[in-house]
């Protein structure tokens, strides 16, 4: 947690950081991933078979090895929208029997040729654990349960044979599933009401529970500030005694939440991603809310937040149906990092955070047929995944604030938007790291920063020349720079810039 002081923009800003002051764990799920079946993100992205860069089993090696540097823990898949009309069972045994279908979400064909068995062994290479959606638009519940059984099943049964006949014979143990995606959105295949939902997505817990009790089941929520949220976690969140008598385990282990923030004005864009942390503390409370209201005991575990798609995307400017190819700026990469600083702020209630998506399709890494390119925001969840791990720490901060107007309109009414975004962690290796985000466009920074101890500190800066700057123009014109400072008094957060500071702790 970051607490903040306002004061005016001609006072020295402070920033005080206490490496005493655990907080909470940072889930290591929050630089999680997402693969859909979207425009370049699985054909052309993660699989290009024929390609040299691809494996013999049609995976982009380059892409691989790149988005393993990002020590993605968790991979969601296969939509998105798209699940709305996916079978899954279109998509596996042998590739020249699987039918090509119409896809709806996207308006493309789907050929089929990437399906779970290719997935899963993705993941597998990747060293990330998979997360499966399951099609709450024209899927049925045996199909859901199909689907489990063919990726954990252990027993002499149908689609555990399945899976056998198809080459693998030890389970996957999938343990993420998701009730379905979005499924309020009018731009959904079979949209539902809140009731519609919430009675369907219970009553689907409870059979796929019983089949496989070791799965972790994640409620579709909306941004968490609506009264869908609301509804369906009070529909859903019951005590579990009344729910599974022969096999008593919690039904509803997340609840997921969605935010894409966009402004083609820089500092609304950058500003932007403070509605995410608005959004987690109402949702949180809806959680709390709904245990109260139906008398859940305290000894139940209470469900975390699933951020399961959130990233700067103006759907316009990057349409769905072109493939939603953003070009991304240096104002978009600072909105990253205020992203990335909510989540680490807000670890308590977060179990997981799914950068959408994770190749191509709104992604901060961009394949051409001969090669990669590292967007502007690849750096600061490159940074992040890098060092902001372990534990939440105390920090205040004291600066000045932009006052002007915000996307969405009422962030300005909710909550400060100061000039400094900071969030600070102290790892596991005991070195204390703070980030540093100066969203201001023209001035410099310099800060008491108070809680150093008296060892050199390690300074990554991410910047450019403006906001504008970006990495696609054939040249990589944002990056990390690596540097020193003493630790002595204060220190010079430039314009426009994410800053990491690194120290071992005292
Ligand atoms: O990530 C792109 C799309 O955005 C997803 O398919 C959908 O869930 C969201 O609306």
């Amino acid at each position: 947690m970051t607490t903040f002081t306002k004061l005016s923009d001609e006072e020295t800003p402070t920033i005080s950081v206490h490496a005493s002051r655990r907080l909470s764990k940072i889930n290591p799920n929050i630089y999680s991933g997402f693969t859909e079946h979207m425009g370049r993100c699985i054909y052309g992205g993660i699989y290009d078979p024929g390609n040299p860069l691809s494996d013999e089993n049609g995976f982009r090696k380059d892409v691989l090895e790149a988005l393993k540097e990002l020590n993605i823990p968790v991979v969601r898949y296969p939509g998105g929208n798209f699940t709305a009309t996916y079978h899954w069972l279109d998509g596996v045994g042998p590739k020249d029997q699987r039918p090509a279908r119409p896809e709806l979400a996207w308006l493309g064909t789907e050929t089929n040729q990437f399906g779970t068995d290719e997935f899963l062994k993705w993941c597998e290479m990747l060293g990330a654990e998979p997360y499966l959606c399951l099609n709450f638009g024209t899927g049925t519940l045996d199909e859901a349960m199909a689907w489990v059984e063919y990726c954990n099943g252990t027993g002499n049964t149908y689609y555990a044979n399945l899976r056998r006949k198809n080459g693998r014979e030890k389970p996957y143990n999938v343990k993420y599933w998701a009730l379905g995606n979005e499924t309020w959105g009018p731009w959904q295949i079979e949209q539902m009401t809140k009731e519609a939902y919430a009675h369907k997505a219970y009553q689907w817990a409870k059979a796929l529970k019983l089949l496989d009790p070791n799965i972790i089941l994640i409620l579709c929520g909306q941004d968490g500030t609506a009264s869908w949220d609301y509804y369906t976690l009070k529909h859903c969140l019951q005590p579990t005694k009344a729910t599974l008598n022969s096999n008593p385990v919690p039904l509803i282990d997340m609840h997921s939440i969605h935010m894409y923030t966009a402004s083609s004005k820089h500092l609304p864009n950058a500003t932007a991603p403070l509605a995410a942390e608005r959004a987690i503390e109402i949702t949180s409370s809806l959680i709390d809310l709904a245990r109260i209201e139906n008398g859940i005991s305290p000894d139940e575990p209470r469900p975390t937040i699933c951020f399961d798609e959130w990233n700067v995307w103006d759907p316009v400017r990057a349409e769905g149906s072109k493939g939603a190819e953003e070009s991304y700026t240096l104002s978009d990469a600072l909105a990253v990092g205020v992203f990335l600083n909510v989540f680490v702020r807000k670890s308590k209630d977060l179990g997981m955070a799914c950068i959408a998506q994770s190749v191509n399709v709104i992604s901060p890494l961009m394949t051409t047929r001969d090669g990669i390119v590292k967007q502007t925001t690849w750096w600061p969840l490159w940074l992040f995944s890098r060092f902001m791990r372990g534990w939440t720490i105390g920090a205040h901060v004291s600066c000045g604030a932009y006052e002007g107007e915000t996307s969405p309109a009422w962030l300005r009414g909710v909550k400060d938007t100061p000039w400094l975004d900071v969030s600070a962690a102290l790892g596991d290796d005991g070195f204390v790291n703070v980030v540093v985000v100066n969203i201001h466009e023209t001035k410099d920074f310099k800060t008491n920063v108070k809680g150093v101890s008296g060892g050199p500190v390690t300074v990554y800066t991410v910047t450019g020349a403006d906001v504008s700057a970006t990495n696609m123009k054939g040249k990589q014109e944002v990056g990390v720079q690596e540097s020193t400072w003493d630790g002595k008094g204060s220190y010079v957060f430039p314009k426009h810039s994410l800053t990491l500071l690194r120290w071992k702790a005292e």
